[in-house]
């Protein structure tokens, strides 16, 4: 039996449901895609920080052409920083080789709060087939952390919870799947979206908030699925880019 359970609003996360789990993080819009993004173009670590101060005082202890300091608040670069959280910043090759001081509204905040925990991924729609088929190789138990919008409930991160289940669903017939309460409402969510996701992330609040801010971009990039091979995963407290389930 593979049982599965979400937790749609941070608030609700107490590191004892992580035990024994294989651990998935989710920030659609924007900060898991963007470090999915930036490990694929060739990143070394990502270190996520709950306060801007942190990262700037890291910055100081390093090798500054070594290291880029990148985040976002109410969307926006945070001034000084060299990178802000959109994905589309993280394309080229800015960030091969780099270390990445990150720091975001609520998906660094989920990230540190999960600490130095092992068995623990990060999933978007973007890298949705290598999580899933991580998952499948790791066979653990699964705990889907959506890190949703100050404490409380989003969209788009329930609707990935679900679109991660409904793949597990599919791979894995062998086993009867167990859902939580709030697992088979994601799945019921995704269900509802899956035919158009592009148009549920516009209409989500935070989708709309970054349309109204001129970033409608970001959220058509965030949107595509399987986009990146990429599983990043978190190691003592640090993103790398982890092992794939199944290479193909
Ligand atoms: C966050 O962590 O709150 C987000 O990724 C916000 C954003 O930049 O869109």
């Amino acid at each position: 039996m593979l049982k599965i359970d979400v937790v749609l609003t941070p608030s609700n996360y107490r590191s004892s449901l992580a035990a024994d789990r294989s651990v998935v993080i989710v920030d659609v819009l924007r900060a898991s895609t963007t470090v999915a993004t930036a490990l694929y173009y060739g990143a070394r670590e990502i270190i996520p920080f709950r306060y801007p101060s942190e990262a700037e005082e890291m910055v100081g202890r390093m090798e500054r052409n070594e290291v880029i300091l990148a985040g976002e608040r109410k969307s926006v670069k945070i001034p000084g920083f060299d990178l802000g959280n959109s994905p589309l910043e993280y394309l080229t090759g800015v960030v091969s080789n780099k270390v990445i001081l990150f720091c975001t509204t609520n998906g660094t905040r989920m990230m540190k709060r999960v600490g130095s925990q092992r068995n623990v991924l990060l999933s978007a729609f973007v890298n949705m087939s290598s999580v899933v088929e991580r998952l499948i190789s790791d066979a653990r138990d699964v705990l889907i952390l959506c890190s949703g919008h100050e404490g409380g409930f989003s969209l788009e991160d329930s609707v990935c919870s679900g679109m991660i289940i409904s793949r597990l669903r599919g791979s894995v017939k062998e086993y009867r799947i167990e859902l939580g309460d709030e697992a088979t409402a994601a799945e019921i969510l995704y269900d509802h979206f899956k035919d158009d996701l592009m148009d549920m992330a516009m209409s989500s609040s935070h989708g709309r908030n970054l349309i109204d801010s001129g970033m409608e971009e970001d959220v058509r990039f965030c949107m595509m699925v399987d986009k990146f091979n990429i599983v990043p995963e978190l190691r003592s407290g640090v993103w790398v880019s982890g092992k794939r389930g199944i290479e193909k």
